[in-house]
């Protein structure tokens, strides 16, 4: 039997490690990936409902499939994830072709139930309870970790990968609908976490970058003992073979001054923080029941950059949410030049069916000032990262060498060497000219120009004649 897999992933770090796990346990059995649609034998999307224009994309994905699926019958359609969770039957009622709708929580199922339709073909729907559907530990059992294997060659490189320290949360932002898909908050056990990390290391992974929706909120408890975020760095510090360690995304009342110490005394430990604040208007922060205030949060700041001077921190901001005036984004506006992010993701308001501000709050701004506060405050963060990034021309930092940078599509420079691409321990993004055996090294660069988003910079170690001249 032929067993092709095409999978198409959208949303964050955590579908993306999902997507990792699912082709990892399929490619055990025996499947191999493929980018044509007309020759896979089973087709995934793992999918996000965090703005509706993340499922816009789904189903009009889906839609294109309508015919491919009458002609192959036998082709298995599945939509996995976040957005499975949520429409769970609505998805069969849409696309009636589709064969799979599994929820985050029931990934470990993928590979028995595409055997299954294989075998005996119709709809199959596994998702996980919703929060009102029975007690918490029956919730959390419905909402299960999915960490089983890893697979180097589905990383973005082999030697940078995502570890799940943390599923769910418990937060309920009003505007939020990831506690509703992902279920509640559950911290992994670090004996986990740590053997995880070893089974990385050993496979020549350097970068890890810890994940959790609220990841300095993660608590482990077990026989007495509490397991914070700070205790879990200590332990993966002392794992030979990792080089950096991150965590997003953090949440800002539970950065605590230990962890900003863990941060700075372990020198594995990457000076970049996200921590997003959403709104700097204290109004609509207490609409989103974010739980702190804009002091709060300058609070936090300052503590940063008391500990961690260097750090650099970025933010996702919401504009347009519920009732949001000119004035309370002009809030935001002055919270964004205050803080000097390194970047921000800036999202408008989209309105989530389940959630508290949808049954509660109107949708009241219109898309047009949405947009233009979308584009105002980009500008402004765009002119911050500018002048920020200025400050490096002439600076030699430290550079993780991911592989050929997008514009070099791998050909070679004129030298006869490589333009690469890589990232900062601060996660600033490095074009170069190198070599090929640089990729996967810790590299000195020296930087020479900046756009806003990237460092232009040579390899140290070259020599001085083969700096292009500015
Ligand atoms: N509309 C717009 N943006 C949202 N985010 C989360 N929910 C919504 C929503 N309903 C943003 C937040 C969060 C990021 C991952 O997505 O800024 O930090
Ligand atoms: Fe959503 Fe708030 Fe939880 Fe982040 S902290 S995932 S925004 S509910």
């Amino acid at each position: 039997m032929s067993n092709k897999l095409y999978i198409e992933t959208v949303g964050c770090q955590m579908n993306v490690l999902d997507s990792e796990m699912v082709v990892a346990s399929l490619r055990q059995r025996g499947y191999q990936l493929t980018d044509d649609l007309r020759e896979a034998d089973a087709i995934l999307f793992n999918t996000c409902s965090v703005r509706q224009h993340a499922e816009d994309k789904i189903y009009s994905a889906l839609g294109r499939l309508r015919r491919l699926k009458k002609q192959h019958p036998e082709k298995v359609i599945g939509v996995l994830g976040c957005m499975a969770q949520k429409d769970q039957r609505l998805i069969f009622e849409r696309a009636p072709y589709v064969d799979l709708v599994v929820g985050p929580g029931q990934l470990q199922s993928v590979p028995a139930l595409i055997d299954e339709v294989r075998r005996r073909p119709g709809p199959r729907l596994q998702v996980g309870l919703g929060r009102r559907d029975g007690s918490v530990d029956e919730i959390k059992r419905s909402h299960e970790t999915f960490d089983p294997l890893r697979d180097p060659e589905m990383r973005p490189t082999p030697f940078q990968a995502y570890l799940r320290i943390q599923i769910g949360c418990d937060k309920f932002c009003t505007y939020c609908i990831v506690p509703m898909v992902r279920g509640p908050e559950q911290g992994r056990p670090p004996e986990q976490i740590i053997a995880e990390a070893r089974v990385l290391a050993d496979q020549g992974c350097k970068e890890i970058v810890l994940l959790g929706q609220t990841v300095n909120s993660y608590c482990h408890r077990s026989g007495g003992r509490t397991t914070r975020l700070a205790d879990l760095l200590y332990q993966l510090h002392e794992i030979d073979g990792i080089v950096r360690l991150k965590f997003v995304t953090n949440y800002p009342k539970d950065m605590t001054n230990d962890l900003l110490t863990a941060v700075r005394d372990l020198p594995k430990c990457s000076h970049y923080l996200h921590v997003p604040a959403q709104s700097g208007s204290n109004r609509v922060l207490k609409a989103m029941k974010r739980g702190y205030t804009v002091e709060d949060y300058r609070e936090m700041m300052q503590r940063i950059r008391d500990i961690l001077p260097d750090a650099a921190v970025s933010s996702d901001f919401i504009v347009g949410f519920s009732g949001e005036t000119e004035d309370e984004f002009r809030e935001t506006m002055t919270l964004v030049s205050e803080c000097r992010f390194k970047n921000s993701f800036i999202f408008k308001y989209s309105e989530r069916p389940g959630t508290k501000a949808e049954e509660l709050l109107a949708d009241d701004v219109p898309d047009e000032v949405k947009r233009r506060r979308n584009h105002e405050l980009l500008e402004i963060q765009n002119l911050i990262c500018e002048e920020e990034n200025q400050t490096w021309i002439g600076r030699t930092v430290s550079v993780l060498v991911e592989g050929p940078s997008k514009a070099s599509a791998g050909r070679a420079t004129e030298e006869g060497g490589l333009q690469l691409c890589g990232r900062t321990s601060e996660d600033r993004i490095v074009v170069f000219d190198g070599d090929e055996e640089h990729v996967g090294q810790l590299m000195p660069v020296t930087i020479y120009d900046v756009t806003a988003h990237t460092l232009l910079g040579v390899a140290a170690t070259r020599q001085l004649a083969s700096l292009p001249l500015i």
